[in-house]
């Protein structure tokens, strides 16, 4: 089979499309014939070699891609809930590299794709859509509540505001202005540029600040930070950005609380509700462009301009017909 491999760090260059042995489900597993994955900032993160969190774990040579959606081929001999053909999307082991044709993972990372999307569309929402969710949880957000989405436009942000609009919250969305007409469309109810050189004047009385910025930048936490009200909750997808003690001390003046989201290991639950939502029509996914798998590397430039709206999206395989030799 096909999948998209690296053998040294570096530049989009460095990914190549390789013959490689197609896996085997493993008897908890799953094999997934894979149609679509998202491309997320993780995979030109790897791709450069990593960050203090990742570097350890990278050993070369390396798959690439975390997430994506894909028809079941096989089915190990412990799995249960699950039939051959049926149309899943998820996230493999980290690393396991969904820029591939086949991959093999447990059955609890993947979970039913919900039956009004494309696999495309299916393919870009699990890790995104889960970093939302869980930032959701973790912010306690709902109804009524006015909630702040920093990075509005993006895979996580565009999926958050939506979240939080289903939860029945108020929310702000902080974008470039090119993109205020998007958010609007996605339910925003007040639209902020974050480039404004009066961004914290704009900032009030919130209980809610999900920061879902590919950018990190300790001032404008501290601004977002200055306008979360008392008992208020500031919740970052930056992991790598833990909050400073400025930061930290800013928000015990308010008994506000900070908190990094982290993806939970048992993702079919979370997975299976945000289907629901998606086949309810109360959230959509936006693909801003597909790829196709020889064109990764021109798909990593533009994630890395960091100006993407909603997703772009990797096709392993068309969904009318056979890219390569099952
Ligand atoms: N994707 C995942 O599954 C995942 C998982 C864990 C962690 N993360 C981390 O979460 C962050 C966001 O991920 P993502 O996939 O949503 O990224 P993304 O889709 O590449 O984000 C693009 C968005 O970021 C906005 N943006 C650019 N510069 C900004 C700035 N200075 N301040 C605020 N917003 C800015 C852009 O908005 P405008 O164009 O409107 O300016 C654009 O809409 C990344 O740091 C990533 O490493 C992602």
């Amino acid at each position: 089979m096909k999948a998209i491999r690296i053998h040294e760090f570096g530049g989009p260059e460095v990914m190549k499309i390789e013959e490689v042995e197609r896996p085997l489900a493993q008897p908890d597993e799953i094999l997934v014939k894979m149609y679509a994955s998202g491309v997320n900032p993780a995979d030109y993160v790897v791709r450069q070699g990593g960050n203090e969190i990742l570097k350890p774990f990278l050993k070369l040579p390396l798959g690439l891609g975390l997430d994506g959606a894909g028809e079941i081929a096989e089915i190990g001999s412990e799995v249960i809930g699950f039939k051959k053909g049926d149309k899943v999307y998820g996230i493999p082991n980290f690393l396991s590299g969904t820029y591939a044709e086949f991959i093999a993972a447990k059955a609890n990372q993947f979970a039913i794709m919900p039956n009004n999307v494309s696999f495309n569309e299916a393919g870009a929402i699990p890790s995104c859509a889960l970093m939302a969710w869980n930032g959701m949880d973790l912010g306690q957000v709902g109804a009524g509540q006015r909630v702040l989405i920093h990075g509005a436009a993006g895979g996580i942000g565009s999926l958050a505001l939506q979240f939080a609009k289903a939860k029945g919250a108020y929310v702000i969305g902080a974008a470039s202005k090119s993109n205020f007409e998007f958010l609007r469309q996605l339910g925003a109810d007040e639209v902020i540029d974050y480039n404004d050189e009066n961004f914290a004047g704009l900032l009030h009385h919130i209980d809610v600040v999900f920061d879902a910025s590919p950018v990190f930048n300790e001032d404008a936490r501290m601004m977002m930070a200055g306008a979360l009200k008392e008992h208020g909750r500031f919740v970052s997808v930056q992991l790598p950005y833990p909050f400073s003690e400025a930061i930290l001390e800013k928000l015990g003046n308010k008994h506000a609380e900070a908190k990094m989201i982290r993806r939970q290991l048992d993702v079919a639950p979370s997975l299976t509700d945000i289907a629901k939502l998606i086949e309810e029509g109360k959230v959509r996914i936006v693909i801003s462009k597909v790829y196709p798998m020889e064109k990764a590397a021109e798909a990593h430039v533009e994630l890395e301009s960091k100006h993407v709206r909603g997703k772009i999206v990797l096709e392993i395989r068309k969904e009318d017909g056979k890219y390569e030799a099952d």
